[in-house]
Formats: structure tokens, sequence, C-alpha cells
């Protein structure tokens, strides 16, 4: 089709690339919640991350390429292509879903990137064919460990030919829809929305024992100076921290009109909240312990992912409950430093880190989104009050001690 890729013809494949991202970032976080394998919740929080860095990416080589206008930032490669998204979102099993994503879209896109990279006016595009390397090697990483999970996933041959037809059926309907360029095809009459019903709690594997009435759970004295305490405390913390990925996600798929930063921020904390599921749970099993060793709340939840205004979402979360996790957080410290268990002060530091900048999100966006709607802010910021007093106190007791950085 091209000779060598022109200044107009790359404002409409970065485009449609930018498209593809985003959209595949919204399919995990729109997944994530209901996802049964721990490892796929970890690995979308890290690749939610990555895919935004790779629409960041291919939007800031759109200016300079004079492509200014919004437009340009987000075109649907065809009607087809929607309509081939909207099938594969609604695929509710985790086999089908690492298929659509893993052996379809990636490679279609890794495809799109390197006949780009064959036809891409060099030197004078240098600056694309850079990026475009870059997302490139990211995107094949993330199929080859795509492709591992799908190998534990299918795991009789009724399941593989299941997923080799499942892969075959949306073969056929990206190459019906003119693939990622979207070739000869119109686009422009089609969206779809990723709505969700309402959730009462995200999915957990067998391991997990969840308590289903908030009421049975009550305040804890637990302490991060003995063992048990800490097998408990960092027990309750991975919940969370799996809690955290999911509601991130779901913020980027259920509000894709939020500013762009906002919805990066949002992906980075989804990304460091996998990390923290993996730190967290090495420590717990350090310390002899194991996933559902105890029975685990998932309160907040309900209260969250359910509100329409993505605003009392964080002002509840990540401005109140990730606040108080700090302070948790530094508590563990003090004690952790105390006791000589240094491997604990050094994942807990970076753990507190992450959280500092989880609250400032929460308090950056609420007060810029609502700077110019006072009506907004005053109801965004009642929200948690709201909830505390006609929900059942749930956390632990602590005296909080002063902590100090080393
Ligand atoms: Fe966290
Ligand atoms: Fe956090």
């Amino acid at each position: 089709m091209y000779k060598t890729i022109s200044v107009t013809q790359n404002l409409e494949l970065l485009g449609k690339y930018r498209y593809v991202e985003i959209q595949m970032m919204e399919l995990m976080g729109s997944w994530a919640y209901t996802i049964v394998e721990p490892e796929v919740k970890i690995g979308f929080g890290r690749q939610m991350y990555q895919d935004a860095v790779h629409a960041d990416m291919l939007g800031k080589r759109l200016p300079e390429l004079k492509g200014r206008s919004e437009h340009f930032h987000y075109i649907a490669p065809s009607d087809e292509f929607v309509k081939l998204l909207e099938k594969i979102w609604q695929a509710n099993d985790s086999l089908r879903r690492m298929v659509a994503l893993y052996r379809v879209l990636k490679p279609a896109l890794v495809a799109a990137y390197e006949y780009h990279l064959e036809h891409a006016e060099l030197p004078a595009d240098e600056p694309t064919a850079y990026i475009l390397r870059n997302i490139l090697a990211e995107e094949n990483d993330h199929s080859e460990w795509g492709e591992t999970i799908i190998n534990t996933l299918a795991i009789s041959p009724d399941l593989s030919r299941l997923a080799a037809q499942w892969q075959q059926e949306l073969e056929n309907d990206l190459w019906a829809a003119g693939g990622i360029r979207g070739e000869s095809k119109t686009a422009g009459a089609i969206s779809f929305k990723k709505t969700h019903p309402y959730s009462k709690r995200p999915t957990r594997d067998s391991r997990w024992k969840i308590i289903e009435n908030d009421a049975e759970f009550t305040e804890k004295n637990w302490s991060f100076d003995n063992d048990d305490g800490k097998r408990h405390l960092l027990h309750d913390l991975l919940n969370s921290e799996f809690i955290t990925v999911e509601r991130m996600g779901r913020i980027i798929a259920d509000f894709p009109e939020i500013p762009w930063q906002m919805k990066i921020d949002m992906a980075h904390q989804a990304w460091d909240e996998a990390r923290h599921a993996e730190i967290v749970q090495r420590r717990l099993e350090e310390l002899g312990g194991h996933v559902g060793m105890f029975r685990t709340s998932c309160f907040g939840w309900e209260q969250d992912v359910n509100r329409p205004d993505p605003l009392e979402r964080l002002a509840l979360s990540n401005m109140t409950f990730e606040s108080e996790s700090c302070k948790h957080l530094r508590d563990w410290i003090a004690k952790a430093k105390k006791a000589g268990d240094t491997r604990s002060v050094q994942l807990l530091e970076f753990l507190l880190a992450d959280e500092v900048n989880h609250v400032l999100y929460g308090t950056h966006w609420v007060d810029e989104l609502t700077k110019n709607d006072p009506e907004r802010r005053k109801r965004v910021l009642a929200y948690p009050e709201k909830v505390l007093n006609e929900h059942h106190p749930v956390g632990v007791k602590f005296e909080e001690t002063t902590y100090e950085r080393a």
C-alpha cells in the first residue's frame, strides 16, 4: 500500500495505533476484577500502564507532525474493528480473553508496527521509527507472557481446540475489518461503552476465604511487632493490593472521557499495586504465611466501584483508605525497625513511597476537576464520611508511633 509513509499517512496511522493501545488498556481494566487467576490480574496491572505509556509516546509524536487537533489522537480503524472489540470485550472467560489479546490483537499490532518500520521514510521520520521500535519490543514481551498464561489455561485437548477456533474466528473478523490500519474501510458510525453490572465483590481464586457480610468483620488489634500480627496484616494488605489494581482498572474502563494524564496516573497506580501484591505475598510467605490462611473482607469495594463519579471513588479510596494505609505503613516500619526486621523495613518503605503518590493522585484530581464546580466538590468530599458513618467500621486499631526516615 505504501512506498514510504508520508506525514499525512503517519498522522492517521499513529492515531489508529493509539486507539488500539487505549482499547487494550480498557479491556484489561474492564476485566481485571472478574479474572480468577492472580498472575493475570498482576500482569494486567503492569500492562495497563505499559499500554498507557505506548499511547502516550504515540500521542507525543502527533503534534510534531502538525497533528495538533484532538481528532488525530484517537482514530478507530474501522466500524468493523469496533464491533470486533465489542465481541472481544464480551468474552467472559480468561482463556478466550487471553487468546483475543495475546494471539490476535497484540500480534496484529506488532505486525502493523513492523510494516510501518519497513516503510518509514528514514532518516526523515526517525522520531516515529524510534518510538515504534520501543513499543514493538514491549508488545512482543507481552505476547510472550500471554502465551505462557494461555498454556496454563488450555490444559485439555478440548480447551486447546476451543482456543484455536476462537483465534481463527477473530482473525477472520480482523481481516474483514481491514486490520489495524482499517484498510479500505470507514469508521465513525459505531462506538460502544464498557458498562458494568452492580458489583458486590471482586473475584478471588479458591484459596481466599472472603467474608460475605461486612458486619462480621470487626476491628482488630494486630500489631507488626510479632510474626502472627505481621501475617495477619500482610494477608489483609495483599487483598487490598489486588482490590486497588481492580478498582484502577474500573476507572480506566468506566470513564474513557477523563483527562489523559489522569488515565496515566490511574494506570501507574494499577502497576504500583500489582508490584505491591507480588511483594506482599512474597513477604507473607517468607514469614510462614500463605494466601487463604485467614478470612478476608472486601469492605469498600462495593462503595467504590459502583459510584458514577470517579472522583467519589478517589475521595473514598485514595484520599481516605490509602491515606489511612500510609499511617499504618509508618507504624509497621517503626515496629519492624525496632525489632531488627530489616527485610520488612526495606519493602515497606517502597510501598509507603508509592502510597503517598496514590493519595496525591486523589487530592490532585479532585481539586483539579472540581475547581469550577463547588457543588461537585462538596458532594465528592462528603462521600467518604457518608460511607464510614453508614457502614460498620473495619480496620486495625493501633497506637500511632512516630516514624523517622532512615
Ligand atoms: Fe498498595
Ligand atoms: Fe495504593
